[in-house]
């Protein structure tokens, strides 16, 4: 699509955050326009992940600004972010093993936070009045991702590949108008990989803004309007994806890294 028109959805500018001695952000700026599929890739200890938590508000960053349509969130409580429309899954599987994965789902309607999500799954034999379209809500979710007819195991015994589609579910039952995806093709397989892409598109479709974390090259080529690359809490390059494949400085920041450099 043609990303240059569309109004900007997420907007970060100069965002730090350190870790005691470690700077994982360092003035990090970069936009997202609504619609797209915004990859951002680069070397394991870059600051994704961090960038994800800084963003959703599970950690405070120590300067810079961050916006959702106009709208300043950063050092905003995850709950608050949450409710202005961002939603993550989590680059390790983070699902309630001992409930089943259509409650999985149901509490996704109330969480962000992991204390969040802790909170109303305690609450969750309360919930009577609402319960049945919560219900109704979550199965509908699980259709989504295909997981239909796992809804009364528990999500502890679902192979890592399903567990990170019911992670997807949880996140959708939010309502999100922008999902970020931590890594969500690490440990599948090529057939799963492939349901993945299909399925990313759909989340677009719904026209949910997604930016995707992810060191699977032919994925990221494949599925992404615009990519950035980070190294060491900075941006070292931002474009679409032909213009990434040959920029030299990303496949730099790739030596030494276990990538396939001929997907680059
Ligand atoms: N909660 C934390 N406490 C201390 N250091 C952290 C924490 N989270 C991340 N880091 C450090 O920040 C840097 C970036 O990590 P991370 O965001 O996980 O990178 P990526 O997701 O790109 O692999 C690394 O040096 C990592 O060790
Ligand atoms: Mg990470």
């Amino acid at each position: 699509m043609n990303t240059e028109s569309s109004p900007v959805f997420l907007h970060v500018e100069n965002l730090e955050k350190s870790f005691g001695g470690v700077q994982a952000l360092k003035g990090l700026s970069f936009k997202v326009p609504q619609g797209i599929i915004k990859a951002i890739i680069g070397p394991n200890g870059a600051g994704k992940t961090t960038l994800f938590n800084v963003i959703t508000g599970i950690l405070p960053p120590n300067g810079g600004a961050i916006a959702l349509n106009g709208i300043s969130i950063e050092g905003r409580k995850a709950r608050e972010i949450a409710r202005l429309g961002v939603s993550r899954t989590f680059q390790n599987v983070e699902v309630f093993g001992r409930m089943t994965v259509l409650e999985n789902v149901m509490v996704g309607r109330h969480i962000q936070s992991r204390a969040g999500i802790i909170s109303t799954g305690f609450r969750l034999p309360g919930m009577r009045r609402e319960e049945r379209q919560i219900r109704e809500n979550a199965m509908q979710h699980l259709t989504f991702v295909g997981l239909e007819n796992r809804a009364t195991e528990l999500a502890g015994n679902l192979p890592l590949g399903e567990q990170k589609l019911l992670e997807v579910a949880r996140a959708l039952a939010t309502d999100p108008k922008m999902l970020l995806l931590d890594e969500p093709a690490g440990g599948l397989n090529t057939r799963e990989t492939e349901g993945l892409a299909a399925l990313i598109h759909r989340i677009l479709e719904q026209g949910i803004t997604v930016v995707l974390v992810e060191h699977d090259m032919n994925l990221v080529m494949d599925i992404s309007d615009e990519i950035m690359v980070m190294n060491f809490g900075e941006k070292i390059a931002e474009g679409k994806p032909k213009q990434i494949k040959n920029d030299p400085l990303v496949i730099e920041a790739y030596l030494g890294e276990e990538v396939d450099y001929s997907d680059l």
